[in-house]
């Protein structure tokens, strides 16, 4: 399987943002993870879409939005407007989930749903056939650099044996490091996530570990 690498932003420089996301291009990482956070959906603050349309100036690899806020529908047409090439909304946010995707779709972007790790598969499933990722939260969300949650591999297991053959890009993020990559991906997830591993040192030599890994 071809498994996509989504370095999260929220691990680069953001003083230096440009020369970061321009080192995740250069080093053939697949998408951008952009994690945005309102404050309130969960405890952190990151951008929003004016933000998201300035670093869209800067490099051409595909934008991975993942929205963590509590309405999500407010704010799709501005995000896809910014230039997100997928967006994924939590089904835990108070968005009617089905009002979200047809937002999503009917901007020509790809949509997704997330679940965060007390929440079940079955929330999804309805939705299924109209999706082309499913983001699997391997943390609560909020934060970079937290512990990989070991009940996510069996999850992702059956997020896999769900997914069936439909055409959707499995995803995870969240504590996702060469330790955990192999179990991840074993279990079925075509793209991981990654923030604090891939930022820490150097990208290239860490992007080529992760492929390293993945290739075993
Ligand atoms: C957490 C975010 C993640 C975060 C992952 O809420 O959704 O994308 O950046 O960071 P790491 O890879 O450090 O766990
Ligand atoms: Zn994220």
């Amino acid at each position: 399987m071809n498994i996509k690498i989504a370095p999260s932003m929220l691990s680069a420089d953001f003083a230096n943002l440009e020369r970061d996301l321009k080192e995740v291009e250069k080093n053939g990482a697949d998408y951008l993870h952009v994690d945005i956070m309102d404050g309130h959906f969960v405890p952190n603050i990151t951008i929003g879409p004016d933000q998201v349309a300035q670093l869209r100036k800067v490099v051409d690899i595909p934008f991975d939005v993942h929205l963590m806020i509590t309405e999500p529908l407010k704010y799709i047409d501005q995000f896809a407007d910014a230039g997100a090439d997928i967006i994924t909304v939590h089904v835990e946010s108070d968005g009617d989930i089905q009002a979200c995707l047809d937002a999503i779709v009917k901007k020509g972007v790809r949509p997704g749903l997330v679940v965060s790790p007390d929440t079940s598969l079955t929330v999804i499933e309805p939705y299924l056939d109209q999706l082309r990722m499913i983001l699997i939260m391997c943390v609560y969300p909020g934060f970079g650099g937290q512990s990989y949650i070991p009940a996510s591999t069996a999850k992702i297991r059956a997020c896999r044996q769900m997914i069936g053959n439909r055409n959707i890009d499995l995803q995870v993020d969240g504590g996702i490091n060469f330790n955990t990559l192999t179990e991840v991906v074993a279990a079925g997830a075509n793209v991981v996530v990654s923030g604090s591993c891939l930022f820490k040192g150097d990208m290239k030599e860490n992007i080529g570990q992760f492929r390293k890994i993945i290739q075993r």
